[in-house]
């Protein structure tokens, strides 16, 4: 049996990025019976940038919404909001306390967020790691599906995990990250050589999960390509095009070369319209469950007190288990 962990955190928009990289390879991840999947929305996360009440409300609710209508199924997995769970900032805590400062500080992410954030560079942005590593290692988990982005959080939790066991013997479990094979880099639609960002500003970058039908067609029809009109994949010199056959590729379900195989000839127009197409219809049953759960509160409030009841039960064995090796009475 394996534990798996991720968490996504509630900001912005779920794009089609999200959808294909993470939260539907979670849901396949699910299925598997040797696995057992703990999944997040890492709402403590999101402050560490200033947020809208309002909105972080409104995402917070729509975040989880989405995960369950997604697949992710509550009997099954645990599926929680980690401000529901005292734990992982009572960890994030102790932990702090065995993380130096230095090492926060050459973290890439809270370099880039410190640059964009320049005002706001709170003690929470910098400590962001070591709440990511209280997250994932309360739960033993063994395997952390992410994006290339985050190998970097997950480095820093297996350094402290270490660092701990050093002092203590066997407290957590040291995690690995991974990369899941299947959509991994999808990329914006203005600018292929970047990845597709929930929180681009510019919105004909980015496919929203909940985006119509017709707003989905017209972004591909406008998606940035180049002038040399031959269907190839190629990522270094045909960014947009080959994002256009990955994304065809990962909705279908087919190889690179079956897909290319199938495109060549095709004018880029028609390409467009036929990737549009595609994944219309993959997202439009989880687009349907959405507006059913999201209108069904007392549900989504039901699942989420489950999730938040057998995590934190999970969370207290392990947090107990360091607090009384430092010494605590517990
Ligand atoms: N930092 C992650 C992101 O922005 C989200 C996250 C928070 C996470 N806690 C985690 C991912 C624990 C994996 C495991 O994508």
């Amino acid at each position: 049996m394996k534990t798996i962990y991720s968490a996504i955190q509630p900001s912005g928009i779920m794009t089609l990025g999200n959808y294909i990289g993470a939260v539907n390879n979670w849901r396949a991840m699910q299925s598997d019976e040797d696995n057992k999947c703990i999944f997040a929305l890492a709402d403590l996360h999101t402050i560490t940038v200033r947020q809208n009440p309002l909105e972080f409300n409104k995402n917070c609710w729509s975040f989880y919404a989405l995960l369950l209508a997604v697949g992710l199924d509550v009997k099954k997995s645990v599926v929680y909001l980690q401000s529901h769970v005292a734990q992982h900032s009572e960890l994030a805590w102790l932990l702090n306390c065995y993380t130096y400062v230095g090492e926060m500080n050459r973290m890439t992410q809270f370099k880039d967020k410190s640059a964009k954030h320049a005002d706001n560079i709170n003690m929470g942005l910098m400590d962001y790691p070591v709440l990511m590593a209280a997250d994932i290692l309360l739960y033993d988990t063994d395997l952390v599906p992410v994006g290339y982005d985050q190998l970097q959080h997950i480095e820093i939790t297996r350094d402290i995990a270490l660092r701990v066991n050093n002092l203590y013997g066997d407290i957590f479990k040291v995690p690995e990250g991974f990369i899941p094979k299947v959509g991994a880099k999808i990329m914006s639609l203005q600018d292929p050589t970047s990845k597709m960002s929930k929180s681009d500003p510019n919105p004909n970058a980015v496919i929203s999960c909940l985006d119509a039908p017709e707003v989905i067609m017209k972004k591909f029809k406008r998606a940035v390509t180049d002038s040399d009109a031959t269907i190839a994949y190629d990522p270094e010199n045909k960014a947009g095009i080959s994002n256009l056959l990955g994304i065809l590729a990962v909705v279908e379900g087919k190889t690179i070369e079956q897909t290319v195989a199938e495109c060549s000839g095709m004018r880029y127009g028609d390409l467009k319209v036929r990737v549009g197409e595609s994944v219309i219809e993959t997202l439009r049953p989880f687009r349907e469950e959405y507006e059913r759960l999201i209108n069904s509160k007392d549900y989504l409030i039901a699942c989420a007190k489950e999730g938040a009841q057998k995590a934190a039960e999970i969370a207290e064995k392990t947090l107990k288990r360091f607090k009384s090796a430092i010494g605590y009475i517990i």
